[in-house]
């Protein structure tokens, strides 16, 4: 597989293939297989600007699991675009550290970060996506489905950077995707045009503002909060219009039995979700919470393993 050395930014970035042997390495690392320490002697830089517990602590996990040292970077020390830019930050982490993993509102910024940097940067979650979630929810949505192209998934939210994400992985994993917002939140048509024209096997997203629309027929409804993180200013706001796209026992009854409720977390529980349904017998939020772990270990034992770590 050709991970070796690569950023990774986007689900994007992958082909079909590539993201096919991402998800059996991880099944596999689950299983029990030894990854060894392609990290061995290594440090990785994380840049977190935004707060984060799932993505920081099982990248650190990971890293020191594949013999590497995670440095963790918070906005408070290097204030990044104000004591000093972007790309200079970038030039200098590239001559102490292996690979940097980046949670950075801007998707611009991350870029000028990408190509200032030799060493491969792994997106953490920008305003634009949110890669590695999606990449560890295909991880769970193949093994309680037992398969992932084909797979029906419900987006129920937002349509910003988790929902963009799952819009790629549509295209490069062949998943039927129904995305189901509140009218003036619907997905950036840039985003869509730009995931049709991704390799991979293809698959159908069809955005709606019907709900009834989205749980017809599907295997897994998924929701992520109604304010992000950066939007705190517009919490009542969003409180109204997202109201009636709340995931409740009365939306479970309504879509298919057995169907599986997915969230990527932190929940606002009382918002886009209620603890009968997150603590309910159809939710996987916590098994799917744990993968990220299982994915993120196979990736950075794929891009820096053999050729990425030489030298
Ligand atoms: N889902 C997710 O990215 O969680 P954190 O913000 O805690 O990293
Ligand atoms: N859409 C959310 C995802 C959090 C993991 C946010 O950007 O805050």
């Amino acid at each position: 597989m050709g991970l070796s050395g690569r950023d990774l930014l986007s689900v994007g970035d992958l082909s079909s293939e590539e993201l096919v042997g991402l998800l059996a390495r991880a099944e596999e690392l689950k299983r029990g297989s030894e990854p060894g320490t392609p990290l061995a002697r290594r440090s990785i830089a994380l840049i977190f600007l935004r707060p984060s517990n799932r993505t920081r602590v099982s990248f650190e996990a990971a890293i020191a699991r594949l013999g590497g040292h995670p440095i963790a970077l918070f906005d408070r020390e290097i204030e990044m675009g104000r004591r000093e830019s972007v790309g200079d930050v970038g030039r200098i982490l590239d001559g102490f550290v292996d690979g940097l993993v980046a949670r950075i509102p801007s998707e611009r910024d991350l870029r000028g970060l990408a190509r200032a940097m030799r060493s491969p940067v792994i997106n953490a979650m920008t305003d634009l996506g949110h890669p590695c979630q999606i990449l560890a929810d295909c991880l769970t949505v193949q093994e309680q489905l037992g398969h992932l192209a084909g797979a029906r998934v419900t987006f129920v939210g937002d349509g910003n950077n988790v929902c963009n994400s799952w819009i790629e992985a549509s295209q490069v994993a062949g998943i039927d995707l129904r995305v189901v917002t509140p009218a003036g939140y619907e997905p950036a048509p840039a985003v869509l045009q730009a995931a049709a024209q991704l390799r991979g096997v293809g698959g159908r997203v069809v955005v709606t503002n019907d709900l009834g629309e989205g749980l017809a027929g599907t295997d897994v409804i998924y929701t992520d909060v109604w304010t992000s993180m950066g939007q705190e200013e517009q919490h009542e706001d969003r409180r109204q219009d997202f109201g009636p796209y709340q995931v409740n026992e009365r939306v479970l009854e309504r879509a298919p039995e057995g169907t599986r409720v997915m969230h990527c977390l932190p929940a606002h529980r009382g918002e886009e979700i209620t603890d009968a349904v997150i603590d309910g017998p159809q939710s996987i939020v916590f098994e799917q919470a744990e993968n990220r772990y299982w994915l993120q270990l196979a990736l950075l034992a794929e891009i820096f393993g053999s050729a990425g770590a030489e030298g």
